[in-house]
Formats: C-alpha cells, structure tokens, sequence
C-alpha cells in the first residue's frame, strides 16, 4: 500500500496490490480526478488520462484555451457555478447571496493509519501500518472555506474511505447547502446502476437500470435511511455477475437523508456522488468553525459482485462494527413480539421463557409494551420504567427470573419517540420537532423526539441508564418506527433550521456512542419498523440488525438476498415466526423458516409452547445445528450462488476461512410436475480437497464424497429435490428447502 505525490506532473497515486486511485491538481489548481479501478503501475505522469476536447458551447476558464473546460472534465471535488453544469459536490452560500465559488489545491499531509470521525461513525484501523490517509487541503480562494478531502486506503482489500472537513477559515458567515462526502468522474457510462429499494417488509430488492444520460439517483428525506432505499449502490458492467466482471460499489456510513446519485454527461463520462441529501441541508459557518461529512466506502472489483460484497463484509464486519461482540457468536434468542404483540403479563413472559430454554434458547427478548401506560400504540413512549401491572418486579425481577432459568435477558426500547400520552410529553410538550403553530403529523401516533437538543438526549439516557445499571440486561433492541415531519427545532435559530436534520442523526450516534461506552458488554441491535435504518452508520454502534418485521422465509430469501450485496451475515438479524406467517398469510415448513434463518444472527419469534412435540423436538435440533455451526454462518466467506429475483432457486453459501467446511443452502419457491434436471454449482472450495457432503432437510443424511472441483465446475446434483418420485414426496413440497454440510476429507 503506498500514497506517493509527484512533484513534476503534480499527481497522486494511492495504491495497493488490488487498487490504483489517481488524481491531479489541474491548471486552474482544482483537482482532476483521472483513474479509479484495478491496480495500475506506477508511472511519473499519468497526464495522458486528462481528457480534453475542444466543445461548441462550453465554458472555457482560460482565453489561450478552448479545451479547457470544467463542463466535461473529470473532477475530484467540483464546485457550482464555473462552468460545470453537472450537479455539484459543494455549494456555498455566501454573504452577498452567490453560491459560486471554486476550489484550488493549496498542500497535503500524509498520515499513518485513519485519523477518527468526531462524532460520526466511520471505519477504523487498529493498528496504524493498516492503512495510509490522505488529506488534501483545497480553499475556496475568495471565501477561503477550506475543504480538506480525506482518503484513507487500507493495506487490505480494493477498498478507500472517504470524507470531508471543512473549515471556514475566512471573515464572513457562509452556508454549506451542499456537502457531499464524494464525487466520482468516471471516463465512460456504459454501466447498470444497482440498487437495493423496496418498502416497509420488502425491504433491499435488488434493482438494476442502465445508467442513460441524465441524472438517475436514490436517497431518503425521511431523516432516517429508510425502507424505501439504501444508503449502497452498485455500478456494475452490464455483463457483470455473481462471479465475473467490473463493478464499483459504494456505501454511505450514515443513517440519515442520503442521495446517492449518477449523472451521465453529454460527452458520455459518469458523475457519482454520495452524501447527505442536499434537500433541506444548510449548515451555518460562522468563521472559524468546522463541518465534517459522514464517510462514504468505494470498493472495486473486477471479479464480479460476491468478490465486491465480500470486500465490504471483511471491512465492515472487522473495521466498522466494533466492541465485545464483533468477533464472538451471537446469542441465539427469542423475542417475543409475534408471540404476544403488547398483550403479555410476567407470567406469559415466563411460559414463553422456560419452554424456550428447554429448546436451548440462550437470550430472552422482551419486546414493546413493558413500560409506562404502554396498552396500545397510543401511549407511553417516552417513560422508560416498568409497568408494574404486568411486571410486579419490574424488569430487574423478570431479568432476575430469567438469569435464574440459565438465561440471558434483553430489552426493547424506542429512545428517539414520544406519544402524546405520556408523562414525558405532558411533561415537555416542546420536546418533539415540530414548527410552533402548526399541525404535527403523527406516524403510528407518535412523535419524534428532538435528538437535536442536548437536554432531550441527557434525559433519555439517565432513564435507559437507570434501567440498565438495575436489571441485569444483556441485549438491547433499539426501534426507530417512524420517519420525520415538521423537522423543525424551536431550540435553534432561524438560520440554523437547515442543520435538524444532521444534528437529530448526530444526537442518536451521541446517545448510541454513550450507552456502548457505558455498558460495553451488551449487544445492541438497531430496528427501524424490521429495516428501515439497517446502514452502514448503525454498523458501527450495533453489530447486528432486525433486517425486516418480514419474517415470511421465501420473502426473506429476497430481502436478505438483497441486503447481503453490503452488509455480512453476522449483522442480519433473522428469526423462525409461526406458520401461516403473520405478514403474509403464507405457510412455509418449519426447516425452510430455520434454513433462511440460519445465515443470520438466528433466533426464534414466537411461542414455542404452541407448537406440537414433534415440532418442538425440530427446534431443538435447530438450536443444537446453529450452536454447532453458527461460526461457520456468521464469519464465513458469503457467496450468493442462485437469485431469487431470478428464478424459482435461491442459493446461498458460507466457507470456511481453511476452505475445509462450507454450508450451502438451497432454497426452491414452487414445486411444479415433472421438472427439469437441476443443478447447483458451489463456489469458493479448494479444488483439490474431496469433501464429505452430508444434506439436511429436517435431519441429516449423507449425501456423498466430491472433490472440491466436482461441486465447483459440475455443480451439485439438486434434481432429486425437484422429483414426485423421492420418498416422502418432498419434491412436490412448496418453498421446500435443503442445506449441505460440507467437510473436508482428512
Ligand atoms: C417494529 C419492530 O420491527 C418489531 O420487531 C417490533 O419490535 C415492533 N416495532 C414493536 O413495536
């Protein structure tokens, strides 16, 4: 890994042994950006990749030049209003009402390892010989803003971080409408545009478009990442695929508005910018203050997309999510939400409990409606204390019972919600954003606390504190289950009123950043209505997620299908419901439901007292499967082998680090008569290992012994699964599912 800087022809060149970076300072002294792809030689001069023509109709900078123009050359960090008409990465509004302003190079430093985000979450280095950060310093030479672009390149992986800061170093109070955390100029345009968007319990679908000129972008004003769409996209070559071709990806380490965007120009380059949304974004900068953009990943590859998501899963599982849990197994748990909905008293609790850990659950999850008046959805957000009616002991006794069963306890709260009735709101009904005067719209009749103002998130924490530090907690789930309205904060100035947004996002990391540090042994789960903030920034705080309130297994093979295009195994939270499901009405096999189940974090979401003994016996072979192979799921190599938004297969897999175990699931959604001849091929085996292959439906059995290239180039023989014929009939079973457990011959 190196970041050198060549004086002569005035050029960086960020590299590793997968990845070269390239920029220039160009002659007008605003950065050139020249190449981004698969790791090219070093060279004193790399000039020749600065495209530029001549162009009717184009502004020109220089008089001498005609070919001069920043409408259709590459650039790092442009700006608006100088000739380039494509959207911009900064936009500055100033004292005398331009927004016009231009920056130039003025130096750069060169850091060992990867200076922190304040404030922000962002990937880290433990160790500084891990990666090299590059901080170019630009100015805007009337403003003198400063802009300084971080680039940080680890040693490992085809992967570079990116943000910035900005200073405003100049004597009059400017307004940064647009801050993007990246821009890249790519040469050409003959890419699809891959996006992962859907809607509450259809989350992350896998989307493809070709990109055309014009501006096509996804991004969220909901003030937080949203159902609708993720804060990740993908370019990918039209003929890319799981296992070959050119792609980019590109992942936004926040959990709040986003735009992610591509714009392709006349003259066929591509624009890609990501960042917070500029819509409703102004930030105040008064002179001398500062302003730092969240992080923003870009990753490559050029072997197709499981290489690209393997790369984020490596980065973002070891340097993003953080603390005791990162590397260790997760609890299997049971929640009892489906169980129960708000209708539970201690007992019930209990009968769930104890019958859950005569199956071998490890953490019992007490969901929404312990605290407060919490009857319905009408009251008591915002009073984090137990109800006593239904808990007489409060937490602390349930907690206690639970420890004495020889189980772990969890806890759900909503922190960033308050309802009407509540003793919270009666208390400060000035507390939630809101524009004084003026109707506030409700979503499942709450309202948003103002995360923005420093005593509102003080006084949330002291009552989760409280809690945490009495009873003997464990986990935590914490829910998110509205988007928001009226952002508006009565505690801030007119002028400030375009900073809710990020500031509301930056009291949530505040408060998260606090209860990590204060009990760094508890696991902490992010939900958001199942998926709406499942995004790199909660990574950080949360290393796992409630990937969806869809807990239907044939909707969750797409909707997890979809999210592990980013996001690893580890951090998807996926639980067995009851059957007919309660989102969709559909009946799947118990083993389907713990098939899809188990690439995840693993756990059940219902009463288990109501299932048959033969059922209650699958469980507990279930648990004793996933305690036995939860390592494997969980911090194995993820490969998507058949796509559910493709046909009537999912397949998926996990190996192991050695390559001397693996798990493949294979999942099919109709069974049909007579069906063709099928097969599955593995992928990322040794060639030349042979493998014992044993298959589990509800139980095992072998399967037989394949060399590792047998599974890989001929693929695994699934037909029998598609025959009436086979005994029991299973081939004429709906969403019928099957795993095989591969392990390497001695
Ligand atoms: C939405 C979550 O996604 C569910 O799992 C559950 O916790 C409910 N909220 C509780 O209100």
């Amino acid at each position: 890994m190196r970041i050198v800087f060549k004086e002569d022809s005035q050029t960086f060149h960020l590299y590793n042994d997968q990845i070269s970076y390239i920029m220039t300072v160009l002659r007008d002294g605003q950065m050139g950006q020249l190449y981004f792809g698969k790791r090219i030689r070093d060279r004193e001069d790399f000039s020749w990749l600065l495209e530029s023509l001549p162009r009717p109709m184009s502004s020109c900078t220089f008089e001498d030049n005609k070919a001069f123009s920043l409408d259709h050359l590459k650039q790092e960090y442009p700006s608006y209003g100088t000739g380039d008409y494509r959207m911009p990465a900064v936009e500055v509004l100033q004292e005398n009402g331009s927004r016009i302003s231009r920056f130039v190079y003025r130096g750069h430093r060169i850091l060992e390892g990867k200076p922190k985000l304040e404030g922000l979450p962002a990937t880290y280095t433990e160790d500084d010989g891990e990666a090299q950060t590059l901080v170019l310093t630009l100015e805007d030479e009337v403003t003198h803003l400063v802009a300084e672009l971080s680039y940080t390149l680890f040693a490992k992986g085809a992967v570079l971080a990116r943000s910035v800061r900005f200073l405003n170093g100049g004597g009059e109070v400017l307004h940064l409408t647009t801050a993007m955390s990246l821009c890249l100029d790519l040469p050409d345009h003959n890419w699809d545009f891959v996006q992962f968007s859907g809607a509450w319990a259809r989350e992350r679908h896998l989307k493809v478009r070709r990109l055309e000129e014009g501006i096509q972008s996804v991004g969220s004003r909901r003030g937080h990442s949203s159902h609708e769409h993720n804060p990740f996209v993908i370019l990918k070559r039209p003929g890319a695929d799981e296992f070959q071709g050119e792609a980019v990806g590109l992942a936004f380490v926040y959990s709040g508005n986003f735009l992610a965007q591509a714009e392709v120009g006349s003259h066929g380059t591509t624009r890609v910018l990501m960042g917070i949304h500029p819509d409703s974004f102004d930030w105040k900068l008064e002179p001398g203050e500062t302003f730092q953009t969240p992080e923003a990943v870009l990753a490559y590859t050029d072997r197709g997309l499981n290489a690209l998501s393997q790369t984020f899963h490596s980065l973002f599982r070891k340097r993003l999510a953080r603390g005791y849990w990162r590397d260790r197994e997760r609890p299997i748990l049971i929640n009892n939400w489906e169980a129960t909905y708000m209708d539970f008293d201690e007992e019930k609790i209990l009968g769930i409990a104890r019958k859950a850990k005569e199956c071998g659950v490890e953490l019992f999850v007490l969901d929404d409606g312990w605290f407060g008046e919490r009857c319905c959805e009408h009251a008591g957000l915002g009073d984090w204390t137990a109800n006593r009616d239904r808990l007489p002991d409060g937490i602390e006794g349930l907690s206690r019972r639970i420890g004495e069963m020889g189980m772990k306890f969890g806890l759900w709260f909503e922190p960033e919600m308050v309802n009407r009735d509540s003793d919270l709101f009666r208390a400060h009904p000035d507390w939630i954003l809101h524009v004084p005067g003026r109707p506030s719209a409700h979503g499942r009749f709450q309202y948003v606390l103002d995360f923005s103002r420093k005593e509102v998130v003080d006084c949330i924490y002291g009552m989760m504190e409280k809690i945490l530090s009495e009873a003997e907690i464990s986990y935590i789930k914490w829910d998110m289950n509205r988007s928001i309205t009226e952002c508006y904060s009565p505690a801030l100035p007119a002028d400030r009123q375009g900073e809710v947004f990020h500031r509301y996002i930056l009291g949530v990391y505040d408060l998260y950043e606090r209860l990590t540090e204060k009990f760094p042994h508890i696991l902490f789960e992010s939900c958001a209505s199942g998926g709406a903030r499942f995004d790199p920034g909660m990574l950080y705080y949360a290393p796992q997620a409630w990937t969806s309130d869809d807990t239907d297994a044939a909707e969750r093979l797409k909707i997890q299908h979809g999210t592990s295009y980013c996001y690893p195994v580890s951090s998807m939270g996926s639980h067995v419901s009851t059957s007919p499901n309660h989102q969709t009405g559909r009946a799947t096999p118990l083993h389907t439901r713990a098939n899809a189940a188990y690439f995840g974090t693993f756990g059940y979401e219902l009463d288990l007292n109501t299932l048959t003994e033969e059922e209650q016996a699958q469980v507990k072979e279930q648990i004793r499967f996933m305690k036995a192979y939860r390592r494997l799921f969980q911090f194995g190599t993820f490969y998507r082998l058949e796509s559910p938004f493709a046909g009537n297969v999912t397949g998926w897999m996990v190996v192991s680090e050695d390559r001397r175990e693996a798990v493949a699931g294979w999942f099919r959604m109709l069974a049909g008569p007579n069906q063709p001849y099928t097969r599955m091929r593995l992928a990322g085996l040794d060639p030349d290992l042979v493998y014992n292959v044993t298959v589990r439906r509800v139980t095992e059995r072998p399967f037989g012994q394949f060399g590792g290239d047998e599974l890989m180039y001929a693929g695994l023989v699934t037909s029998d699964a598609t025959s009436g014929e086979v005994p029991g009939g299973e081939g004429l079973l709906d969403f019928e599912s099957r795993l095989f457990l591969l392990k390497a011959e001695e």
